[in-house]
């Protein structure tokens, strides 16, 4: 079948697709249900039963790939280097889930994982999924303070955690963050179980464990028996993986398990084209959600193996990095997000390290995280010599949703578009009263519901936040966030966020929550965080700040604190470097900023001055202390 058969079925029949595709994997309970009617909370596969650790696991060993690679560890950082066999993976999962059930995790309870990445997090992940209990996983950049409202709303009852992390040569101590985080947060979980790294002596931090809540993961695993794969319901919540809204509060976005299952594996052959003995390089992180579905469970459910790195594309020690792992690992397909590559090309314009690497095995680069701009795509493109791949998806789809599908039929590559619809996937544009848009013309991206398999089934403890967020701005549709066009051949093309989240090196970020930082300063009386565009990060946080009355500080002065309050508060991945003193920022009449002018003035560009604004003045007097600033 063609890309446009395939898709025309999954749209038309939806219940005969997505049994077929269900029925690639080895669930205790087949589901008789495929779909249940209710469009807006679809229930994919009720009465199925499975384990997802299970399929990624001992099944493989069952049917015969317990000595495959399952997981190859790369740590240019700490120069280690670790395969993990699929029997190998399965007896450290089932004795960590062992730890856990001795600590008391059943099916349903939350566990929290702050880690590097290292194979240890992977471990984490599988063991809590097979006892049938949610993982929630937050990002290693991640400050103590946002670490402690995911442990308030996630309510864990144990969490997992390392020694310390390494950023290129930067130690990263994880465990003192984690006992900040415990101590700001109200709950408090039972226990907590550190994995004590052991690298080179100059790079080595060992955690403070504190006696009668910490365990120490080594020895746990030694006292501790191996658990069996609990069955669980195909609706019951894998995880909950946070991410940013418009507002400071981060959303739980609540993973189903069957639906997943189904979707990831099937999305492994149809667009990523790995099946089993293939190796998939993903260059992400396990704290995002792409490295939850393409680091660890997609790959590992299609018997692929996995390079888990610990590194950057630059700097460890060099732009050819990306190269040698694809080359010592035999990489079929590597995935990255396209900041990865602008800071490839800003080291190795010519790629000349290329050259230095066999990479015969390597047929496509798959890239997403950010808009992939036409001149990274040609460069990668005219550099490699292979198809590059855009495809768009959020933390709520947990899997694509427009891609090209490599594994059904290569379509032919529109630079600045993501392709076309993925099978499931009712991809429409609509203008702001949820009317539909010409081809060609901008608007936002919207789904047709029911959504596919694999996506949100809700936002954890806020059912309402759901519904508001994202059903409630277009009757019988998913308002994405993100804006766009088709184009007359069905193509998409993303070209940016609507509301106020903002892209910084492939990571997802909220102004909203920037601004309540900024504004809980003492000498802030109100601000305004915008992105500016980035030839590097894709986008950079801008603040614009109103300073109190009577507050004697320099601009200078403002900016530091600022900036450490925000590394203090959201993390150093905020990368919130610019705040400029302002004394009035542009409203509307009625007292809303004008954050579209904003970013035009921000990044230089014309713009138009509205009627409704109440003062004009405002916009000269930024573009002038922007200028100020350079
Ligand atoms: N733990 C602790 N700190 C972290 C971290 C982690 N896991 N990840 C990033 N940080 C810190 C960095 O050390 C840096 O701190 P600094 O301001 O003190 O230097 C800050 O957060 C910003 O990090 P980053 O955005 O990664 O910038 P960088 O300058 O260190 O590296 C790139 C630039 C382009 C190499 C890097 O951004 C990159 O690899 N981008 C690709 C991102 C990606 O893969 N995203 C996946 C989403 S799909
Ligand atoms: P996250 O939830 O962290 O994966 O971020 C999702 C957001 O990243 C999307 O809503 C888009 O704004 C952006 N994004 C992801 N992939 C792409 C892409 N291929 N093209 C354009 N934007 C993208």
């Amino acid at each position: 079948m063609n890309y446009h058969d395939h898709y025309q079925q999954a749209l038309h029949h939806p219940q005969q697709f997505w049994q077929e595709q269900a029925s690639q994997l080895a669930w205790y309970k087949f589901p008789q249900q495929i779909v249940s009617s209710d469009e807006t909370a679809p229930d994919w596969f009720a009465d199925g039963q499975l384990n997802i650790s299970y399929l990624a696991l001992d099944f493989h060993v069952e049917q015969g790939r317990g000595e495959q690679t399952a997981i190859f560890y790369d740590s240019p950082v700490t120069g280690v280097k670790q395969a993990y066999s699929y029997a190998e993976l399965k007896d450290q999962v089932a004795r960590f889930a062992g730890v856990l059930k001795k600590q008391g995790v059943q099916k349903g309870d939350t566990v929290v994982i702050y880690m590097p990445m290292i194979p240890q997090a992977a471990i984490a992940m599988l063991a809590v999924a097979r006892l049938g209990a949610i993982h929630s996983i937050v990002f290693g950049g991640f400050a103590a303070h946002e670490l402690a409202i995911r442990i308030d709303d996630a309510k864990p009852k144990v969490i997992i955690s390392a020694s310390h992390g390494i950023e290129v040569t930067r130690l990263i101590p994880y465990k003192p963050l984690l006992d900040k985080a415990l101590q700001k947060a109200s709950h408090k979980p039972e226990c907590s179980i550190i994995y004590q790294r052991q690298v080179a002596p100059e790079l080595q931090v060992e955690a403070q464990l504190q006696p009668g809540r910490d365990l120490d993961w080594d020895s746990a695993m030694q006292h501790a028996t191996d658990a069996d794969p609990v069955p669980v319901n195909s609706a019951d919540p894998l995880y909950i993986l946070y991410t940013s809204g418009t507002t400071g509060k981060p959303k739980g976005v609540v993973r189903d398990t069957g639906g997943y299952a189904v979707a990831l594996h099937y999305s492994m052959s149809a667009i990523y084209n790995c099946h089993a003995g293939d190796v998939i390089f993903t260059a992400s992180d396990v704290g995002w959600v792409v490295g939850h579905s393409y680091i660890v469970y997609g790959p590992l459910l299609a018997g692929c193996s996995t390079v888990l790195y610990e590194g950057k594309p630059v700097f460890t020690p060099d732009a050819g990095a990306f190269w040698r792992v694809c080359q010592d690992y035999k990489v079929k397909a590597i995935f990255a997000a396209p900041t990865a590559f602008r800071a490839i090309r800003k080291e190795d314009p010519e790629a000349a390290l290329l050259e230095q690497y066999d990479l015969s095995v390597l047929e496509t680069l798959f890239m997403a995280g950010e808009r992939l701009d036409p001149p990274t795509y040609q460069w990668a493109s005219d550099k490699l010599k292979r198809p590059v791949i855009d495809h768009w998806w959020q933390t709520e789809s947990g899997w694509p949703i427009a891609a090209n599908l490599t594994g059904i039929e290569r379509l032919p590559v529109k630079p600045g578009s993501a392709t076309v619809p993925v099978p499931g996937y009712d991809i429409q544009v609509l203008d702001d009263s949820g009317g539909p848009v010409k081809n060609g013309e901008q608007g936002n991206i919207a789904i047709k519901l029911p959504l596919p398999p694999g996506c949100l089934t809700t936002i954890w403890n806020n059912p309402a936040r759901y519904q508001s967020g994202y059903l409630r701005q277009f009757p019988g549709f998913y308002a994405s966030g993100d804006g766009g066009y088709k184009d007359e051949d069905g193509y998409i093309f993303i070209m940016g966020r609507t509301d106020d989240v903002i892209n910084v090196a492939g990571h997802r970020l909220s102004t909203g929550e920037m601004e309540e930082v900024v504004a809980s300063h003492p000498a802030v009386a109100e601000c305004c965080v915008v992105a500016k565009q980035d030839s590097l990060k894709g986008q950079q946080p801008v603040g614009l700040v109103i300073m109190k009355n009577g507050i004697d500080m320099s601009a200078e002065q403002l900016q530091q604190e600022l900036v450490a309050l925000v590394r203090e508060h959201i993390g150093a991945l905020a990368c919130f470097k610019i705040a400029v003193p302002v004394k009035r920022l542009p409203k509307t009449r009625s007292g809303k900023i004008l954050r579209k002018i904003v970013r035009s003035i921000v990044d230089g560009e014309d713009y138009q001055v509205p009627s409704t604004i109440d003062d004009p003045d405002s916009l000269k007097e930024i573009e002038a202390a922007l200028e100020n600033t350079g």
